[in-house]
């Protein structure tokens, strides 16, 4: 009996509630669209700033997060369907005007939906509150450059083709790159990490540039650049290397790392490189000068760069030079020159670009005396 009452008692203040909206409605109809203006006008404000924010972050190479991007999205909507709320209820006001008995039925379905899309904006309202709109885009898949006039010669068509064979073996981890600086070395790392992204070997292929006096912390940030992750700020080198190192891992991408120009053995785990036998999707190749730093690094395979021959030496001369083939003049004092750079691209390319559009005399004077 008690119950039944409780219930009754409960049913009863649903009613009155109900009942009080329903008079609400009808009765406090200007009030109720004020609120519905003052809320879009807000929200609206709230979407420009938002707008701003995102605009402001894809100046700097960012993308807006998907749920700004969300948010946008139902503002829009929202709005859209609020003008046209008010479009009707204008409707609704100029035929009461005119002197006609308002709509009572018609008016009490406008302020409801008022009501309800008042509620709809503040909530909207409440959700924009965004700690960051947008983030850095990811670099990866973006070409590593290599010479726009590179030319491919019998050794690094052997070199390109032994490492990338290599690459593609299972049990390979890491390979060595070695021959003297000036080699082309760099250049065929890069070609290589183009092919193998372009040719589905790899997923991404990232580089950093490790020198005689490696820096740790400028490795990373090479590393992290080209994988488009981005480090906390004034992070220690543990807590990056351990961000980087869940990077390459946690992913079921493969992952090509390339370490250009090391010299001696480099401390891997320290920079949050993967380099176990339990962890195959990350292969690493090092190019150097220093056969032994393939050694020290634990290469697996090791390939020697070799210097070009002679008609190679003399073609790459002629191109930097801007040589004619046809001219056959300067072709044995190219010849002469060519064979003094001793098969090294740098000092080909050097002499070369020195050359271009000089007179055989300065030729001559480039050849041994
Ligand atoms: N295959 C190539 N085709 C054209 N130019 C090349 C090639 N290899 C090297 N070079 C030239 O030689 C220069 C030195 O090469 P690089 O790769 O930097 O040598 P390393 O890294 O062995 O010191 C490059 O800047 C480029 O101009
Ligand atoms: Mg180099």
């Amino acid at each position: 009996m008690e119950i039944a009452a409780g219930i009754a008692s409960k049913i009863g203040e649903y009613l009155v509630e109900a009942t009080v909206h329903q008079v609400r409605y009808l009765f406090c109809f200007n009030s109720i669209v004020d609120d519905l203006k003052n809320e879009e006008i807000n929200l609206k404000l709230s979407e420009d700033r938002i707008k701003q924010e995102v605009e402001r972050e894809k100046r700097n190479t960012k993308e807006p997060e998907k749920d700004v991007e969300k948010w946008l999205m139902d503002v829009y909507n929202v709005v859209a369907e609020v003008q046209k709320l008010k479009e009707d209820i204008q409707v609704n006001k100029s035929t009461f005007l005119n002197g006609w008995c308002p709509n009572l039925g018609r008016r009490y379905q406008l302020s409801r939906k008022a009501a309800k899309k008042t509620l709809i904006m503040a909530k909207l309202q409440d959700r924009g509150k965004f700690d960051k709109v947008a983030h850095l885009k990811p670099l990866q898949g973006i070409q590593i450059s290599a010479p726009r006039d590179f030319m491919s010669f019998a050794a690094t068509k052997l070199g390109s083709d032994q490492i990338i064979e290599a690459l593609k073996d299972e049990m390979t981890m890491m390979i060595g790159m070695y021959a003297t600086g000036g080699a082309g070395k760099t250049t065929l790392a890069n070609m290589i990490g183009n092919e193998v992204q372009e040719q589905k070997i790899f997923d991404e292929v990232v580089k950093a540039v490790v020198s005689q006096n490696p820096n740790l912390i400028n490795i990373q940030d090479q590393l992290a650049a080209s994988l488009g992750l981005m480090f906390e700020e004034k992070s220690s080198l543990e807590e990056r290397a351990k961000r980087l190192y869940l990077r390459f891992t946690d992913t079921d991408k493969r992952i090509l790392i390339i370490l250009d120009d090391v010299w001696a053995k480099l401390d891997l785990a320290t920079i949050g490189i993967p380099f176990d036998s339990d962890y195959k999707r990350c292969k690493i190749l090092i190019t150097t000068r220093r056969q032994h730093a393939c050694i020290s690094m634990g290469c697996q395979l090791r390939f020697p760069l070799n210097t070009l021959n002679e008609e190679e030496g003399l073609a790459l001369l002629k191109r930097h030079a801007g040589v004619n083939d046809g001219d056959f003049s300067m072709n044995d004092v190219a010849k002469e020159v060519a064979s003094e750079c001793k098969g090294l691209p740098l000092a080909i390319v050097a002499v070369g670009s020195a050359l271009k559009g000089k007179g055989i005399n300065e030729w001559k004077q480039c050849r041994k005396n």
